[in-house]
């Protein structure tokens, strides 16, 4: 081969890679859409003050980083998203709101679920983002992350082994977790709008991709029913609050927890701040239906707002 055709087969097999690079990139970002909120455009505000023309900021709510462009219009993106300063403003002043960027346009991470009729939408924190539904938070945000908070919980009822149970899925974090030691996690999630933000943001990914994982969509109290006696090592059982899903908190649910649960195997159940007059009350009468569901120790563990019970 010359050495000018040599060059030209060079520059096509460049050509040819660069594109396969931006197709990968592309399809990257379209499988993983840019997530961003307050917390990531603050910079971007800063760097356009000091008149900054690049700055290294985070995609996808704090888990990894990319180098975008400043200009006078907004930000360039690596993959060709370009966001404008005022919507830059937009997602800076709420601190309610993740917002996901496609096609050069923000949209609040938001559904109103028809199944529910409520609304879910993404909230974020400095790491991991929790989810509102009716206004509830799904996580502990007040001195802990949701990360830091799903790690007590499951750290109340270690070592986590075997199959495990996670009645209500929410953003996906408990199983995920616990999918890391375990060697199968059953999770259930009631409301399809919870499912559709949890598809959306960046830390739940695992839930739609680890093998180890299965997602099952109904009402915990039925889907429960339909398991085998003592099928699971471990149950974490994190519903949300009393008043949004009494029947997670009903003597009949924790007989069911109690039947499918291996001997001695541990349960642990979220409740929620035992020093709040609500969650004590709670917490006090979760206590006695779970030993009356036939757990044999039933035990609490505030520095993770649950209780523990074993079989
Ligand atoms: C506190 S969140 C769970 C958070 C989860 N542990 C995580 O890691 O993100 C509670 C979830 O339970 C769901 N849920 C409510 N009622 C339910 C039910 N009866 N069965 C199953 N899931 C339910 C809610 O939609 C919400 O997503």
């Amino acid at each position: 081969m010359g050495r000018l055709e040599s060059d030209e087969t060079d520059k096509a097999l460049r050509s040819k890679m660069k594109a396969e690079r931006l197709d990968r990139a592309d399809w990257y970002y379209k499988a993983q859409p840019i997530v961003l909120s307050y917390v990531q455009v603050e910079p971007l505000l800063k760097a356009k003050k000091q008149g900054q023309q690049s700055i290294e900021i985070s995609p996808d709510l704090a888990l990894t980083k990319v180098t975008v462009t400043l200009t006078p219009n907004g930000v360039e993106f690596p993959n060709g998203e370009h966001l404008d300063w005022q919507s830059i403003e937009k997602i800076s002043k709420s601190e309610v709101n993740c917002f996901i960027l496609e096609n050069n346009t923000i949209r609040p991470i938001q559904v109103f679920s028809e199944y529910t009729n409520r609304v879910c939408s993404l909230m974020p924190t400095k790491g991991a983002p929790s989810m509102l539904i009716a206004g509830f938070v799904m996580h502990r945000i007040k001195d802990i992350d949701p990360m830091q908070d799903t790690r007590r919980k499951i750290a109340a009822i270690s070592p986590i082994a075997g199959r495990v149970l996670d009645t209500a899925t929410g953003l996906g974090y408990t199983a995920i977790e616990v999918s890391k030691t375990s060697d199968e996690v059953i999770t259930i999630e009631l409301d399809p709008g919870a499912q559709e933000i949890a598809r959306l943001n960046p830390w739940s990914q695992a839930l739609f991709n680890n093998p180890k994982i299965q997602q099952v969509m109904g009402d915990a109290f039925e889907v429960v029913q339909t398991f085998e006696g003592e099928s699971f090592s471990r149950v974490i059982h994190d519903p949300p609050t009393f008043s949004l899903a009494g029947e997670l908190y009903a003597g009949a649910f924790y007989r069911q927890l109690y039947r499918v649960l291996k001997r001695g195997g541990r349960l642990f159940h979220y409740i929620g701040d035992p020093n709040s007059k609500a969650s004590g009350g709670v917490t006090k009468g979760a206590l006695r239906r779970l030993q009356e569901a036939g757990f044999a120790r039933v035990i609490r563990k505030p520095e993770a707002y649950g209780v523990v019970a074993y079989k």
